[in-house]
């Protein structure tokens, strides 16, 4: 096989065989094939797409070209959940427990990577002595046990999907929604789980700006998903303002935590629930979804859910009174109020312009090597359809730093207020199963 005919094929609109996708993979991750020649197939994919067999296959080999996560010795149907990244995105954090106090289990593998705030383990270890150095079998036992836990990135996975994302971004070719869906899917399947939901976000502060690209990414993963035969499905949000009121990792530990007692977010908890009751039905802890709904608000109204999160805390080395007392967690050294300039209506906060005025507060990683600061960041006292009186605050902003003029500026040029009424967006889009 020559990978030149490869490129020829592609280039001039043929579906590619499983033999001759397992070979580019293959060659590339071993370094058999140059750069020059996946960089070529790769822009030959971008313009000829790829059929839902091809991406499958793609996906498989991908899988294949490292580590895979075995979770059989945990008992039960483990469901994952993947966010496509969003700002103030606190989900997992309620969920894990929430659908674990269902007897759902929940064996998360995750990330730090790079972003406005922290990845879902940043976020936890803003609890005084929470830590994800568990090796395989303590992560299994314990997820035994409790239902619930999560472990740093272990082993070697999906190497093939690092050397290509490598180059896609040096090549102008990160944009193909069928190469985007193998990738993502590829370490989903690759950590374990028997079933997947997906949270596809749209909007500004989303991947996928948008909603036609959204529903198509959504689309394509769930095909995947379904073809290597892993149960999928996809919703899709809103991510044009941020979710929930709190932006930054202690900010949302409390966040998460006022919304296991009841009290949180209208948008986060709605959206805690939508995939909560998917993840419950897929468990098969529920016969349906409203029957999983309302076992999801009983747990949170019988406080079980939060007695949950304490438990789930306090078993990988976590301070579980913080749930109680949430003045434990890392404060700013400084709060201040940013006011309403004038009165009306909010018309839009701009998510992703957020998510920097956070980020410039130290709250996420510009780099994989810069440190990031765990109290800091943002709370929202409004929201997009809010009507605001000029001098009411628009935002606390938990600051380290002596000099924030330039993320006032910021966040005032991302919240548009004006005279005329707006509606709050739609929060969820789409649910997307085939
Ligand atoms: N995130 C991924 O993991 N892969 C992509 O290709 C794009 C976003
Ligand atoms: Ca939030």
């Amino acid at each position: 096989m020559r990978m030149y005919d490869i490129i020829e094929k592609k280039r001039d609109g043929g579906e590619l065989t499983e033999a001759e996708i397992r070979f580019f993979v293959e060659g590339y991750t071993k370094e058999d094939i140059p750069d020059y020649q996946v960089s070529a197939l790769l822009m030959a994919i971008y313009y000829q797409g790829m059929t839902p067999e091809e991406c499958a296959t793609l996906t498989s080999a991908m899988v294949d070209s490292g580590d895979k996560i075995d979770l059989s010795a945990i008992s039960g149907i483990k469901v994952d959940k993947h966010s496509t990244g969003g700002v103030g995105d606190t989900t997992t954090l309620v969920l894990a427990p929430l659908v674990a106090s269902l007897g759902v289990p929940v064996a998360k593998m995750s990330g730090r990577g790079l972003g406005h705030t922290g990845g879902t383990i940043d976020k936890l270890e803003a609890i005084p002595g929470f830590h994800v150095e568990l090796t395989g079998d303590e992560f299994i036992e314990l997820v035994n046990k409790n239902k619930v836990a999560v472990v740093g990135q272990t082993g070697n996975l999906t190497p093939a999907d690092k050397k290509l994302y490598s180059l896609r971004d040096v090549t102008a070719t990160v944009d193909s929604i069928p190469l985007i869906a193998s990738s993502i899917m590829s370490k989903k399947i690759a950590s374990g789980a028997d079933a997947i939901v997906l949270d596809v976000k749209t909007g500004a502060g989303a991947f996928m700006k948008d909603l036609a690209d959204a529903k198509e990414l959504a689309h394509q993963m769930v095909s995947i998903g379904n073809h290597v035969g892993r149960k999928t499905m996809a919703v899709i949000s809103d991510m044009s303002q941020p979710l929930g009121r709190a932006i930054g990792n202690a900010l949302e530990v409390q966040e998460a935590i006022e919304t296991l007692k009841g009290n949180g977010p209208t948008d986060l908890t709605e959206l805690c629930f939508t995939l909560g009751s998917q993840m419950v039905v897929l468990a098969n802890k529920a016969d349906n979804l409203d029957d999983a709904r309302l076992k999801l608000k009983e747990s949170i109204q019988t406080g079980k859910a939060l007695a949950q999160f304490k438990t789930f805390i306090a078993s990988q080395g976590g301070d579980a009174s913080v749930v109680d007392d949430p003045t434990l967690l890392p404060a700013a050294a400084q709060k201040i109020e940013l006011k309403a300039k004038n009165s009306g209506t909010i018309q839009s906060i701009i998510a992703d312009d957020i998510g920097t005025a956070a980020m410039m507060l130290g709250a996420g990683r510009a780099t994989k090597e810069s440190d990031i600061d765990l109290a800091v960041g943002l709370v929202l006292h409004k929201k997009v359809g809010d009507s605001v009186k000029a001098g009411e605050t628009l935002v606390t902003i938990h600051a380290n730093q002596e000099q924030i003029d330039e993320v006032k500026e910021k966040l005032y040029t991302s919240i548009t207020i004006a005279e005329h009424p707006a509606k709050a967006p739609s929060l969820i889009y789409d649910m997307i199963t085939e």
